[in-house]
This record gives structure tokens, sequence and C-alpha cells, in this order.
């Protein structure tokens, strides 16, 4: 594994910071305020959470200017993670260097650790927006580069093309949980390990189904409820057994079941949350592993949601 790339490795769990100022989706600035948000960055760093995963469009730009605001008070190390949308309109490469540039000003840094694709949006080749990555790191405005959302051929050729800079692709940052499971199933997932590029496991919790929370009766609002509402029936049959191992290892909830079976996947999970109180639930995913057999069971219990 090349050094630059270890802390990714070493890191079992970061926080997301989608909802972290968007309104579209998760409703920020009406169920929940910047002192709620405030809240989950300060107990996720107090549960050694080092990790941030965010992106430039995320509350088109306010998350990464909370993070800002909030790294200025503290002390603890944090690892930061952004990214770039490669928006059709941007055609020349020369954007991915300015959207860095302004990312690196709202989070008020010098340089990020991890510096991601967003989606392999085709009309700019892979290879040029590989060659500015590398860019990236030799101009130190990023210490590693990784993609998001790629296939395994995507992946196998952004790897390639970075290879040619000697620099190592060193993550894919990808939709998992016990509700979808395709990068098992294609290979994705093997080929990370393979390469050691780190599989960075997105909407860990379903989007906060997994944590039980959401059922036919009570969806969980707005677009959520529309892309979830044909899975909710099937859902009490998973949670039942995810509440079960909950039980059997003294009392996990749902979601830090759920959390621990991506890490025993050996992906790194990055919960969103919106408040302190789901930081430090989500936080309590750590220190602790499902046996073997409880993975076994999950996977069976998953198995009608595995998604081709
Ligand atoms: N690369 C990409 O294309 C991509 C796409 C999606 C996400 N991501 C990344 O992945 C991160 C996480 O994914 P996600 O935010 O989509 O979904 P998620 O982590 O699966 O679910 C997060 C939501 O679940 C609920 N929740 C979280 N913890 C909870 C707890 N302990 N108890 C009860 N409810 C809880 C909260 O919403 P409610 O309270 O409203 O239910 C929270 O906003 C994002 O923040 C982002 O960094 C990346």
């Amino acid at each position: 594994m090349d050094s630059s790339t270890r802390f990714l490795h070493a890191t079992e769990m970061g926080v997301g910071a989608w909802a972290w100022g968007d309104r579209i989706i998760w409703n920020y600035g009406g169920s929940y305020s910047d002192e709620d948000v405030r809240g989950a960055f300060d107990i996720s760093l107090e549960k050694g959470i080092r990790l941030i995963d965010t992106a430039e469009v995320y509350g088109r730009g306010r998350s990464e200017q909370l993070i800002g605001e909030f790294l200025k008070e503290t002390d603890v190390p944090v690892l930061l993670a952004t990214k770039f949308m490669p928006y059709p309109w941007r055609i020349f490469r020369s954007s991915l260097l300015r959207s860095l540039r302004s990312s690196l000003a709202r989070l008020d840094l010098d340089s990020v650790d991890l510096y991601q694709i967003h989606w392999p949006i085709p009309l700019v080749s892979i290879e040029t927006w590989m060659n500015e990555l590398a860019t990236a790191v030799k101009e130190g405005l990023t210490r590693t580069v990784g993609v998001s959302n790629y296939d395994q051929s995507q992946m196998l050729q952004a790897y390639s093309a970075l290879a040619r800079h000697e620099i190592p692709l060193a993550s894919n940052q990808v939709e998992y949980h016990l509700l979808d499971r395709r990068v098992e199933k294609n290979g994705l997932l093997a080929r990370c390990q393979e390469l050691d590029v780190r599989l960075i496991a997105y909407s860990p919790l379903a989007m906060g189904l997994l944590t039980g929370k959401y059922s036919v009766d009570s969806p969980p609002p707005g677009m959520r409820g529309r892309r979830y509402g044909r899975i909710l029936p099937k859902l009490p049959a998973l949670l039942k057994v995810m509440t079960q191992i909950g039980q059997d290892q003294g009392g996990k909830s749902n979601a830090q079941v759920a959390l621990n079976w991506l890490i025993c996947k050996g992906t790194m999970p990055i919960p969103g949350a919106k408040n302190a109180k789901q930081a430090e639930a989500n936080a309590g995913a750590l220190g602790w592993r499902l046996t073997e057999g409880q993975v076994a069971a999950l996977d069976e219990a998953s198995e009608e949601f595995l998604k081709e």
C-alpha cells in the first residue's frame, strides 16, 4: 500500500456532511439548524471520528463553509474529504483546480486530505480529470485523490491514468448498505481490495431507513419516501434480525449494527448526522465487532435486497 493513502485504510468510519446545509433533500434550516449541525461536528470529534466527507455541491457550498467555521474552533486534527462535480458545462480541465481552490477558500484550508471526482459524467474523459487531479497533488492542494460512483471499468481507467503520474487512486466512494449490495455482486468491492483502493460506503443507513424509525405507516419525508416506498413493506424482516443481533451484542442499535456490518466488509462507512444525538449514536458503531456468524446472518437476511 502506498504510504500516502495509509490514513484512509486506518480510518474505520467518517461522518458525511451532505445534510449540513442541504435544504432540498434534508430540510436544513427547517427541521434542524446550524447549532444542531455544530453539535454533530463536535460530538463526532469527541467520540473519535476524524474524517469528514463533504462536496462543493452540498448546500451549494454551505456544507464546506460550515465545516470551515467549525474547524477554526477545534485543535483536533481532522481529515477532510471533498469533491469536484464535473457538471456538463465544465468542459475545460482548468475548472477542476478552480473548483478545488474555491472549496479550499470556503473550508479556509490550504489543502484537503482527499479530493474526489463526484460522478463519472462522460463529457470530459476520465484521463483528463485524472491528469488534473495529479496536478492538484503536485501543487500540494490535496494529499490524495479519489473517485465516486465509478464502476469497475471507469475505476480501472482512473487507476491507470493516475499510475502514469505515480499517484495511487486512494478511494472510490459508492452507495453500499444492507439494502444495496451491488458492489459485492458486481465485483467492485473485491477489485478495490485487490488494488488497495479504499471503498467509502455512502448512505450507509440507506438514508435513515436502517435505523428502523421509518415504516409503511411512517415513511421518510420527500424524495426519500418516493425512492424507498417500494422497499418499506419488506424492511421489518431485516430489522428484526438486526435488532436481535444488536441485543446479542449488548444493546447496539439498528444503525450501529448496519454500520458495523460495513466495517466488517472492509469498507469505510460515512453516516450522515443532523445533530449531536444522531452523531453520538452512530459513533457507537466503533469499538466492537459483529461475529462472523452475525455478518453471515445479516447477509442472509438482506439477500432479497441484493441488486444487480
Ligand atoms: N458520493 C455521492 O454521490 C454521495 C451520495 C450520497 C451520500 N454521500 C455521502 O454519504 C454521506 C451519508 O449518506 P446519506 O447522508 O445519504 O445517508 P445515511 O448516512 O444513510 O443517512 C443519514 C440520515 O439518516 C438519519 N440518521 C442518521 N443517523 C441517525 C441515527 N443514529 N438515528 C436516527 N436517524 C439517523 C438522518 O436523517 P433523518 O433524521 O432525516 O432521518 C441522517 O441525515 C453523506 O453525508 C455524503 O457525505 C455521497
